[in-house]
């Protein structure tokens, strides 16, 4: 900001603590906020360490939790940027949440391993670590334990304030998409075909309800197989998830990898040559012929993808983030902070000497 440099005489008193403090509050405003490895690291030594004991209790009780976890950060990024708006279970701005959305509702879980974690992080350092850099580390938590790959995550997001159903809608590819709308979706957040084939092989751990592949396996009551799909493995389906499975079978679900549903491998690459993607926006992958060929490659060296996976996580953990003053330290997971709080201003309690003051009227009016 052009006015912050310019340099007049020495002002009155008043005028020299006015522009100070505005100096003090626009810098960090105006500075570029990065994320940065070790952001807690003097202000919440632990915070990293409570967010993995939290996701470990939870992965040795079920090992879902991992697949819910690694989504809850693809569907927090992919909405708004990574600012777990996807947590939030009011939206102050009225009408429905991201949550309440189809793709997440009923499907998204690890809410309460979230909730744990932050219950933890408040107790040891109150008001200091973001739900959103919770969901982060508790993602690659999730990857650490299930795939046995760490990657450091850099942190400082901040918290937003508002969640809109019909922007999850809008943001979240659906498993219906051919594999030009996939690479559209994930164009709009600066990932690549590549990205976005790595980024598909978290669908080798987790489960899907029997609704989002209905269609592949059933015409109304008639079976029927999609192509792309194995006529063995949709007779399997069948038999999991019957023509009317969304009024009778409501909370059946099935492994998307059968094999190690709990295990990230590189078996989704493996999986989908055999016509055993459980999607249909998974099979969009071998129908491609340049997915077909990262697929393939996949398929050949989990160290290629795995190394890959961490990378693309890494970058997917930093789409639109909120940093520095931006956004809020959210106090609960689910709920934004009272208004109150977050528009109160704490004045610095010491006013350094100012020998040559900045002067710019009317900002102050802009806090
Ligand atoms: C390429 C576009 C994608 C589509 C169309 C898609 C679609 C889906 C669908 C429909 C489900 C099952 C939901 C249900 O239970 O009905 C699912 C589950 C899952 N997805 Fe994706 N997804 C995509 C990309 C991703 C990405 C990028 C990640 C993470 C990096 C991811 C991670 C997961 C995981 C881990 C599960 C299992 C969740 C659980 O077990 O709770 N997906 N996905
Ligand atoms: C939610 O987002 C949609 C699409 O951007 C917008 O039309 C709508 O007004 C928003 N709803 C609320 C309650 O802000
Ligand atoms: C993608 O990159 C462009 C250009 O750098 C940037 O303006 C835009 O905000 C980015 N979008 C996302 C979702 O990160
Ligand atoms: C689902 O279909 C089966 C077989 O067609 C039938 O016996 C059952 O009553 C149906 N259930 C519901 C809830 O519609
Ligand atoms: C499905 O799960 C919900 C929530 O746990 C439960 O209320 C409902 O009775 C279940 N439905 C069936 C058909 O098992
Ligand atoms: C697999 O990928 C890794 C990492 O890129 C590479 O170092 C290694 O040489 C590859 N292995 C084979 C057999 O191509």
């Amino acid at each position: 900001m052009g006015v912050v440099g310019r340099r007049n005489k020495p002002a009155a008193a008043g005028v020299a603590v006015v522009a100070l403090i505005a100096v003090v509050y626009l810098l960090p405003a105006t500075t570029h906020a990065q994320l940065r490895v070790g952001f807690y690291d003097a202000t919440c030594p632990n915070a990293e360490a409570l967010v993995r004991q939290a996701v470990a209790a939870a992965f040795a009780r079920d090992a879902g939790t991992a697949a819910g976890l690694i989504r809850l950060h693809f569907h927090d990024c992919f909405v708004r940027g990574c600012d777990a708006s996807v947590l939030l279970t009011v939206n102050p701005g009225g009408g429905k949440t991201e949550r309440e959305a189809a793709p997440n509702n009923p499907s998204l879980r690890g809410f309460d391993v979230i909730d744990a974690a932050k219950a933890a992080v408040e107790s040891a350092c109150p008001r200091t670590v973001s739900c959103a850099d919770i969901v982060a580390f508790a993602a690659r938590d999730s990857i650490n334990l299930a795939g046995n790959l760490f990657y450091a995550v850099p942190a400082g997001r901040r918290d937003g304030r508002v969640s809109n159903e019909t922007e999850a809608l809008l943001n979240l590819p659906p498993p219906s998409f051919t594999a030009k709308e996939l690479t559209d979706r994930f164009a709009a957040k600066n990932l690549t075909v590549e990205e976005m084939v790595v980024l598909s092989g978290a669908h080798t751990v987790g489960r899907s309800f029997c609704s989002s592949f209905l269609d592949r396996i059933w015409n109304g009551s008639s079976p029927i197989v999609d192509s792309g799909l194995s006529p063995s493995y949709a007779t399997l389906l069948r038999g999991l998830c019957p023509w009317n499975a969304t009024q009778a079978a409501p909370n059946v679900t099935v492994s998307m990898d059968p094999g190690s549903p709990d295990v990230l491998d590189n078996n989704y690459y493996r999986l989908l040559p055999r016509g055993m993607g459980l999607f249909f926006s998974d099979n969009q992958l071998r129908v491609d012929p340049a997915m077909a060929a990262l697929v393939t490659g996949f398929a050949a060296n989990e160290t290629l993808w795995k190394t890959r996976f961490a990378e693309a996580m890494l970058k997917m953990g930093r789409i639109e983030v909120q940093t520095g003053r931006c956004g809020e330290v959210r106090r609960t997971c689910g709920l934004v902070n009272p208004t109150s709080s977050s528009f109160s201003v704490e004045l610095p309690s010491v006013v350094m000497s100012a020998p040559d003051v900045v002067e710019e009227e009317g900002v102050a009016a802009s806090y």
